[in-house]
């Protein structure tokens, strides 16, 4: 009953540590080539999913467009040991390397939105980048077809291109000159006339590369842009080179959807553009399934379609919408975490706690037993020997009352024989003569003679007092040689003489 009192007690606290769910802990590296919206709304989309994957943590290193600041965050992922990595390449070739090293080192790698060349890779998820090309040459016939252009006279469209090692910018430009030229065959109107500036997916290089293109060339028909962050860039250009208050602004189309594409087709910046999802959910969805050893699809392609304004109000509202959940959830996440923390706390100290009594309770038990242990040595050493001896004395005395009774009643008995003496009486009473020296001594504080002696003077004393016999009648009565002898004795005794009565 007490050992399993015991176990409980210490087992109790590693019970409490290890009722805690234990959940594995995968280290997920996120090497991201760029840090604008479009990116950012990936990286929430993947915050948020990550909220129902608790066994996942993701750690994100941006690259700012450089393709050797790229390759060297994913070797530090590497040789961190991450388990699973993500990369969207800034170029396909030059990002290669780094990312068949991790995928050598045994890290599943999942390739996002910009492929990388070869096969060396776990999963891919992206958009269907040759297909936004062919939405693109649908809008441009579109517009060609809705204007009046004199006959023969070509269409100008003014491309302006993404990064031109990024998987994206190469599709796009297929899908839209491989569209160009089908939807053509059909249209017998005027030729189509493509003319290519780079802006290498960034805002500010589509402003200068437009720039730098009206100030050499007539006013393109329309304006292609790889993304919506490159058609404001086009449209703010063309803005600025137009003179004041001129109405030949021209329309312009974007590709990704995201928030400030949307905004600028609300406010009439730029026409239209085309869904480039990030799906930064499905993504992690994927690499739970990969970690999880679940079976996963290798290659993901997202679908897209072309946004006008009618639908791009619509969105917005949702995109809205979207941004304020996922506020309300960050909240709510970080509530949670607050609360977690504390019980967490609460649990510890419990743990510390109930260690702690455990301590005290078996250092208490420790101290009780050292002193039962020495106060039973104490009790074996000092009292028990002392007891025995009481004991002993007890039992003695008990005898030496036995035996004064019987030597009482001996002598009484013989009081009147003259042949009582220490030889009779040891014999009577079987005792050698040094034993009943020694007995008689202790139970009466005198010799066996004395006693007799004394018993037959308070016998006389008793005779003088109860009979009329004389002195000289009880002297001889009780065997004193003499009643001179016995009146001295008498007197010694009682302190004064027999006759006096
Ligand atoms: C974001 C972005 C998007 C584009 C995609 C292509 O960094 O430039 O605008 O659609 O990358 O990879």
């Amino acid at each position: 009953m007490k050992s399993r009192l015991f176990s409980l007690l210490i087992f109790f606290p590693f019970f409490l540590l290890c009722c805690t769910p234990q959940q594995p802990n995968y280290r997920i590296g996120v090497s991201q080539c760029l840090d604008d919206a479009w990116r950012q709304k990936m990286n929430q989309e993947m915050s948020r999913e990550l909220l129902l994957h608790p066994e996942m943590t993701i750690s994100t290193r941006i690259a700012y467009g450089s393709n050797v600041l790229q390759c060297a965050q994913i070797d530090s992922f590497i040789s961190e040991r991450v388990d699973l990595l993500i990369v969207s390449p800034n170029e396909a070739e030059e990002v290669k390397p780094a990312v068949t090293r991790a995928y050598r080192a045994g890290i599943p790698v999942i390739v996002a939105d910009r492929r990388v060349t070869g096969d060396e890779w776990t999963a891919f998820i992206g958009g269907d980048n040759y297909k936004v090309g062919g939405l693109m040459a649908e809008w441009i016939l579109k517009k060609k077809s809705e204007c009046e252009v004199t006959p023969n006279r070509p269409f100008h469209v003014l491309e302006i291109c993404g990064l031109q090692g990024s998987t994206p910018a190469t599709l796009r430009h297929k899908g839209m000159m491989d569209g160009l030229q089908v939807l053509e065959k059909a249209d017998s109107g005027s030729p189509v006339v493509v003319h290519s500036v780079m802006g290498e997916w960034q805002k500010t290089d589509a402003y200068n590369a437009v720039q730098q293109y009206l100030s050499e060339n007539p006013l393109p028909d329309v304006v292609v842009a790889q993304n919506d962050l490159m058609a404001i860039g086009a449209a703010e250009a063309i803005h600025d080179f137009l003179p004041y208050g001129s109405s030949s602004a021209r329309p312009i189309m974007g590709v990704d959807g995201i928030k400030p594409g949307l905004q600028a087709i609300v406010d009439g910046v730029i026409e239209c553009t085309a869904i480039y999802s990030s799906r930064g959910d499905m993504i992690i969805q994927a690499a739970s399934q990969i970690l999880s050893g679940e079976p996963f699809i290798r290659d993901t392609v997202l679908e897209t379609m072309l946004i006008d304004a009618m639908a791009a109000r619509p969105m917005l509202k949702q995109v809205d919408a979207r941004e304020h959940d996922l506020e309300t959830l960050r909240l709510v996440q970080a509530q949670n975490e607050q609360k977690w923390q504390q019980l967490n706390a609460t649990k510890k100290m419990l743990v510390y706690f109930v260690i702690v009594s455990c301590v005290l309770f078996l250092l208490s038990i420790g101290y009780v037993l050292f002193a039962q242990g020495k106060m039973q040595t104490e009790i074996r050493r000092d009292i028990i020997p002392q007891l025995e001896e009481v004991q002993e004395a007890i039992q003695l005395s008990r005898k030496d009352a036995v035996f004064a009774e019987r030597l009482r009643q001996v002598v009484d008995e013989h009081l009147s024989d003259p042949n009582l003496n220490v030889e009779s009486l040891g014999s009577m009473l079987q005792l050698s003569r040094t034993q009943l020296f020694r007995r008689v001594k202790m139970v009466a504080g005198k010799g066996p003679l004395d006693y007799i002696r004394e018993r037959r003077l308070v016998q006389a004393d008793k005779l003088l007092h109860t009979t009329d016999m004389t002195v000289q009648q009880v002297a001889l009565s009780l065997c004193f040689s003499s009643p001179g002898y016995f009146t001295k004795c008498y007197k010694e005794y009682f302190g004064h003489l027999p006759s006096v009565r």
